[in-house]
C-alpha cells in the first residue's frame, strides 16, 4: 500500500508542476502568476478540489507521444470564494502555451456542466495561445462546445472570464459570451486577427496594447467591464463582484449584515443638482449619498461614461444602479451608452437584481454619426430591456427626463415599480428652449424684440412643463421627494418589493434588437 500511496503523490507532484521548472520561473518573469498560484490566491484556504489532474492528451503526430503533460494545460475544479461554492478552470500557460485541445476543452466542459448542474458560478481564468496546432479540427471543436455551453450557461448562472495573457481568434468568443470580462492590464490581450495579420492585410501598424490590451477594451471597444492594475486586483475584484450576484438565477442575491443607517438622509445631496439647468454635476455623488457607504461598486467604468452602471447595496440588498452621467456629454445617451446600459439592465434581471435607475437624460444624442451608426436599434435594445425586465424597479428623476429618453429610462410605463422626481426634474417632452423655437417661430420672427419674447416664453413654458408636477398629477411619478428622503424611500420600496412577483408570457425566446 506504501508503495502505491507513493506512486500517487509522486504523480500528484509531477502535476504540481505543469509545464516544468524553467517555464514557471519564465511565467513569473512577465509578472504573472501560474494557473494554481491563481487558483490558490482566488479561493478561501484548502477549499480547492480538483478534477481531471492526471488527463493527457490522445495526439500521435507532431512527436506529441513524447510530450505528455499531466492537466493538459488547464486546471479544473472547484472551491469556495467567502465560503460560497465556485468552479474554476484555469489555462496553464506553462503546458503548450495553455493551447486548447480535446482533452482540455472536456476539462472545461465538464466544470460547466457541473456548475449548472449545482447551479453555481463559474470562473475562468484566461491564459492560453488559443486552439492547438497540432490536434487541428479538435481543437475547433472543443472551442464550439465551450461556446454552446457559455450560451447555455447564460442567464443560469453567472460566468465571469478573467483575460491575464493571451487570448487571441476564437477563444475571444467565449469570455465574450460570459456575463463580466476582467483584464489585467499590460499582460494580458483579446484580439481577432493580431498586429502582423492586419499589417499583412490592411498595412495599419499596432501595438499588441494598443490593438487589444487592457485599458483599449475596457475604454473604447466595451469588451472589458474592468481593467485591472494586476492579478491579484483582478481577482480581488471578481470575488466583490461575487458578493452582489445570487449563485444561479432560482435564488436572490445574499443580503449582506447592513452597516449603514436606513433612514440616514444626506443633507449634501440638496446642494448636487446646480440651480443652472446646463450646468453639469457628477451623478455618482448622487449615488453615494443614498447607497449603503462604500458599497458602489462601478462596472464598465471607462467605457460609455455618460452612463453609469454599477452594484451597490440598499439596506445590505443588492441594488444594480443605471444612471445618466450629466458630466460627459450632458448625460445623453448614444449608441455605446444604450448599448452599456441595455446589457447591465438584462444581467441584473436574469440574476434577480433589483434595479435603481438614477434619471437626469436631455434626450438621445443627434448627429448623423448617430443616426447611420443605428441609435434607433440600439436605443431600443434599453426600451427592450427594461421593458422585459421583471425585478424590482426603482426610478429617481433628479433633473431632466426629456421626449423618448424619458421613457426609456425606467419609466412608469415600461414597467417601474416606483418612479420618484426630485422638486428639479424637468420632465416634457423637449427642453424649454427646443420647445419654444418650435411653437412660437413665427410669434418670435414678428417679434419687437425676439430675443426678449423668447426668454419670457422660455420661462412660461418652464413654469408650465419643465417640473414634476404634471407627471405627478398624471401618477407618473408615484411621488415628489426632497434629495435627502431619498435613501429611505428606496429602503422601504426595496423591502416592500421583495416579495412582487411578475412574468412574461411564455415564448421560446424575445427578439431584441441586437
Ligand atoms: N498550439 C500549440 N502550442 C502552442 C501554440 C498553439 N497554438 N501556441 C504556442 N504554443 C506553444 C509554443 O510552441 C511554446 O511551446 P514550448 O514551451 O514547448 O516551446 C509555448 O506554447 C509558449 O509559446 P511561445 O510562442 O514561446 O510564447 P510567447 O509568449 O512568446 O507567445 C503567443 C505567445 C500566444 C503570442 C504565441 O505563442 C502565438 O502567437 N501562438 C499562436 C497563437 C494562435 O495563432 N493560436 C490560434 C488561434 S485560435
Amino acid at each position: 500500500m506504501e508503495d502505491r500511496i507513493d506512486e500517487l503523490r509522486e504523480k500528484r507532484e509531477e502535476a504540481l508542476l505543469g509545464g516544468g521548472e524553467d517555464r514557471i520561473e519564465s511565467q513569473h518573469d512577465r509578472g504573472k502568476m501560474t494557473a494554481r498560484e491563481r487558483i490558490d490566491y482566488f479561493l478561501d484556504d484548502g477549499t480547492f478540489n480538483e478534477f481531471d489532474r492526471f488527463r493527457t492528451h490522445d495526439v500521435h503526430s507532431f512527436g506529441m507521444e513524447e510530450k505528455k503533460l499531466y492537466g493538459d494545460g488547464v486546471v479544473t475544479g472547484y472551491g469556495e470564494v467567502n465560503g460560497r461554492k465556485v468552479f474554476v478552470f484555469a489555462h496553464d500557460f506553462t503546458v503548450f502555451g495553455g493551447s486548447l485541445g480535446e482533452v482540455f476543452a472536456e476539462k472545461v466542459c465538464k466544470v460547466m456542466d457541473k456548475a449548472v448542474e449545482v447551479g453555481a458560478p463559474v470562473v475562468g481564468l484566461n491564459d492560453s495561445a488559443g486552439a492547438r496546432i497540432q490536434e487541428g479540427v479538435k481543437s475547433l471543436g472543443g472551442f464550439g462546445e465551450i461556446f454552446r455551453r457559455n450560451t447555455e450557461a447564460s442567464g443560469v448562472i453567472p460566468q465571469i472570464s478573467a483575460i491575464m495573457g493571451p487570448c487571441a481568434g476564437g477563444a475571444v468568443y467565449s469570455p465574450a459570451l460570459t456575463d463580466f470580462t476582467f483584464m489585467v492590464k499590460d499582460s494580458s490581450h483579446m484580439f481577432i486577427t493580431g498586429p502582423d495579420v492586419i499589417e499583412t492585410v490592411t498595412g495599419e501598424e499596432v501595438t499588441f496594447e494598443e490593438l487589444g490590451g487592457a485599458r483599449t477594451h475596457a475604454s473604447t471597444s466595451g469588451v472589458a467591464h474592468f481593467a485591472e492594475d494586476g492579478e491579484e486586483a483582478a481577482l480581488d475584484h471578481i470575488a466583490r463582484l461575487l458578493s452582489y450576484l445570487p449563485q444561479n438565477n432560482v435564488e436572490d442575491p445574499p443580503r449582506v449584515e447592513p452597516w449603514d443607517d436606513p433612514e440616514r438622509a444626506d443633507e449634501e445631496l440638496n446642494g448636487i443638482v446646480p440651480d443652472q439647468p446646463r450646468k453639469p454635476y457628477d451623478m455618482t455623488d448622487v449615488v453615494e449619498g443614498v447607497v449603503d457607504e462604500g458599497s458602489f461598486f462601478e462596472v464598465h467604468e471607462e467605457f460609455a461614461k455618460n452612463v453609469v452602471v454599477g452594484f451597490a447595496r440598499l439596506d445590505g440588498r443588492a441594488v444594480g444602479v443605471v444612471a445618466n452621467q450629466p458630466r460627459v456629454n450632458a448625460g445623453t445617451l448614444d449608441i455605446e451608452a444604450s448599448e452599456k446600459a441595455s446589457r447591465f439592465v438584462r444581467t441584473c434581471d436574469a440574476f434577480n437584481v433589483p434595479i435603481l435607475t438614477l434619471v437626469d437624460v436631455p434626450g438621445f444624442l443627434p448627429g448623423t454619426d448617430q443616426e447611420h451608426g443605428g441609435i434607433i436599434r440600439h436605443g431600443a435594445k434599453l426600451l427592450y430591456a427594461y421593458s422585459e425586465a421583471t425585478v424590482p424597479l426603482m426610478t429617481v428623476i433628479t433633473r431632466k427626463a426629456y421626449g423618448g429618453a424619458y421613457d426609456v429610462m425606467a419609466s412608469k410605463h415600461l414597467g417601474a415599480d416606483v418612479n420618484y422626481a426630485w422638486p428639479t426634474a424637468e420632465i416634457a417632452v423637449m427642453g424649454p428652449q427646443g420647445a419654444v423655437n418650435i411653437l412660437y417661430d413665427d410669434e418670435l420672427e414678428a417679434a419687437e424684440d425676439p430675443d426678449e419674447r423668447r426668454d419670457e416664453l422660455i420661462e412660461e413654458y418652464r413654469e408650465e412643463f419643465a417640473n414634476p408636477y404634471t407627471a405627478a398629477d398624471k401618477g407618473f411619478i408615484d411621488d415628489v421627494i426632497e434629495p435627502p428622503e431619498t435613501r429611505a424611500r428606496l429602503v422601504d420600496d426595496l423591502e416592500m418589493l421583495q416579495s412582487k412577483r411578475d412574468s412574461l408570457p411564455d415564448k421560446k425566446h424575445g427578439n431584441i434588437p441586437i
